[in-house]
């Protein structure tokens, strides 16, 4: 499938998807999620691909939320289907064995926040703004960012982002624990890529045995996400990347994942 509103490219296991729509801000309209949902699970699907990185085209925007025009023209019932057809793309992203990092370059807004709450890993640009301002149209977040946001800063914050609508700037994200690192612009690829490429040389079964256990844990009550962790460090300890792991530390050296 080519993309109208994608840009793929592969640098060292990194998948790096760029929403292209810069005239738009990288609103993401209905044709703009269908591409998503095919790279993501083409990306999942691809041995050769270990991190995927979301971000947005052009300098001003990383996603500034879901396509407003659309929103305008729908029915209620076409509404229902925009709407689980954004949550489901955002749990395929929550839920993928792969990190998925976002590199905020700018507005990450409505649907744009949302599609960064659903990733991994947030790094941000400083100029980058955050916020929830669906209320502001008269609407509420439909891509999970009210559940998501919750769960990350509390209901006191949350409330305060989504009744109020009010962006907030990337160092404030960072002190909300909403994004994990804020650099200049001209930082931000390299820091990114240099993150996905230790992502992307560490053993995979590990790596997705702890994306499992937070996330499905952080939502389950403690002994059911133990038995989860249990399991999964029983798997990660059946790997030829464990004996390598184990074995270059016992020998000072550096160790070579090779993914089996
Ligand atoms: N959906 C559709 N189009 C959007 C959009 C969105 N979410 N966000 C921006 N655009 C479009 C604008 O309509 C404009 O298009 P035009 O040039 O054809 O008129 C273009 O992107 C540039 O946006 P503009 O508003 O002129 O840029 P700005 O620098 O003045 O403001 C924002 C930037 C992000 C503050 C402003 O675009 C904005 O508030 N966007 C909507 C954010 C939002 O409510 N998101 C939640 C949607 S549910």
């Amino acid at each position: 499938m080519s993309h109208d509103n994608l840009l793929i490219d592969d640098q060292d296991g990194v998948r790096t998807l760029t929403i292209n729509r810069p005239d738009k801000l990288n609103a993401l309209n209905r044709q703009t999620l269908l591409e998503l949902f095919q790279a993501i699970t083409q990306a999942h699907g691809d041995d050769q691909v270990r991190v995927i990185v979301l971000t947005g085209s052009g300098e001003k925007a990383f996603v500034a939320g879901a396509d407003i025009g659309e929103i305008r023209d729908q029915s209620a019932v076409q509404a229902r289907a925009f709407s689980a057809m954004g949550q489901n793309l955002m749990a395929i992203i929550q839920n993928l064995d792969k990190p998925v990092i976002a590199a905020i370059n700018g507005f990450a807004l409505g649907g744009g926040m949302e599609l960064a709450l659903a990733c991994h890993l947030r790094i941000a640009s400083d100029k980058a703004r955050l916020g929830l301002p669906e209320i502001k149209l008269g609407i509420m977040p439909g891509f999970g960012g009210t559940q998501r946001l919750l769960r990350l800063v509390g209901t006191t914050r949350a409330l305060e982002m989504s009744l109020t609508g009010e962006p907030i700037d990337a160092e404030r994200a960072r002190e909300m624990g909403i994004v994990n690192r804020v650099v200049t612009p001209d930082a931000l690829k390299a820091e990114v890529m240099q993150l996905a490429t230790q992502l992307a040389g560490s053993a995979p079964e590990a790596v997705s045995g702890i994306l499992q256990a937070v996330n499905q844990g952080a939502d389950t009550d403690l002994n059911t996400a133990l038995a989860l962790e249990t399991a999964r460090f029983a798997l990660c300890c059946s790997t030829e990347d464990m004996r390598e792991g184990t074995s270059a530390f016992l020998e000072k050296r550096q160790p070579e994942f090779q993914g089996r």
